[in-house]
């Protein structure tokens, strides 16, 4: 006989989260790409961060031919376009000031498999030096940032924008009716019992942990990473989310509450 324990479920609910995450694809007015503005506004505020990041990057004697870039985490919105156009236009620009003629790009947009990756890719304009407008190779790499998503030593810039808050998986212990971290049920851990947010805690930690280790073996020495993602005062535990609690603890807790008292209505 073989009997599930709590670990085979978590593997289990890991896995299945990788295929069913995903931002609300399509250019519809649900979509994620025509409700992004605050992360686009954010990103508006917080470029020159790229650009100075950009700055560090450290160049072999001869400059590159090529520059590769991986947004982890892309969606399938104007955000990453923006992301993609500053890192081409501020290398250009940097290659320029050198006397260089500017690099070849190619951009890797990294996502869960179930995001829209065909509507990212009818964003992307037509690779064409005459207009000018886009001046990178792009290509779709479907899987988590939290594995291996490219080879060894491979890309000179990774960016990854407000997506490094998405755990790998809700820890085990808050689904765990026998654990102290038990969160009844609850789909966040804003208003949740100190031990709760302890787990929610130890799996951020994890998760970034791993994030980081993946991408020491994939970028280039002398590479760059730009990581927006949320957060809170240090001085604050998990279970206080501030503002965001209210949006995400409260309005969508009861909203899937209602959707699960519904689907079991019938
Ligand atoms: C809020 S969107 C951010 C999109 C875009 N970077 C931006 O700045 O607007 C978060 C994205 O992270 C992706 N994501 C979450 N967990 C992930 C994982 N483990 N691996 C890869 N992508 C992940 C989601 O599918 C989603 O598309």
């Amino acid at each position: 006989m073989v009997t599930a324990t709590v670990e085979d479920d978590a593997v289990a609910q890991r896995e299945c989260l990788k295929n069913v995450f995903s931002m609300e694809g399509g250019q519809g007015e649900a979509s994620y790409m025509n409700n992004s503005q605050v992360q686009s506004q954010i990103l508006q505020i917080v470029i020159y961060v790229l650009k100075e990041t950009l700055d560090t990057i450290r160049h072999p004697p001869r400059p590159e031919k090529l520059l590769t870039a991986a947004d982890l985490g892309c969606s399938c919105g104007q955000n990453t376009l923006v992301v993609a156009g500053a890192i081409v236009q501020h290398m250009t620009d940097m290659y320029g000031s050198r006397g260089h003629d500017p690099p070849e790009f190619c951009i890797y947009f990294s996502d869960l498999p179930s995001n829209d990756f065909n509507t990212l890719f009818r964003l992307l304009p037509d690779y064409s030096a005459a207009a000018g407008n886009r001046r990178f190779f792009g290509a779709g790499v479907p899987g988590s940032f939290y594995d291996r998503r490219s080879p060894e030593c491979f890309v000179d810039v990774f960016t990854s924008t407000f997506s490094l808050h998405w755990l790998s998986q809700v820890p085990i212990e808050a689904v765990d009716r026998g654990s102290l971290a038990y969160n009844r049920g609850k789909v966040f851990v804003h208003g949740a019992s100190e031990a709760t947010g302890a787990a929610y805690r130890r799996r951020f930690r994890s998760d970034l942990a791993r994030f980081l280790r993946f991408r020491a073996v994939e970028l280039k020495p002398g590479g760059a990473m730009f990581l927006v993602c949320l957060g809170r005062p240090s001085s604050t535990a998990p279970t206080d989310q501030g503002s965001l609690g209210l949006l995400l603890g409260d309005l969508f807790q009861s909203s899937w509450d209602d959707l699960v008292r519904a689907v079991s209505r019938h």
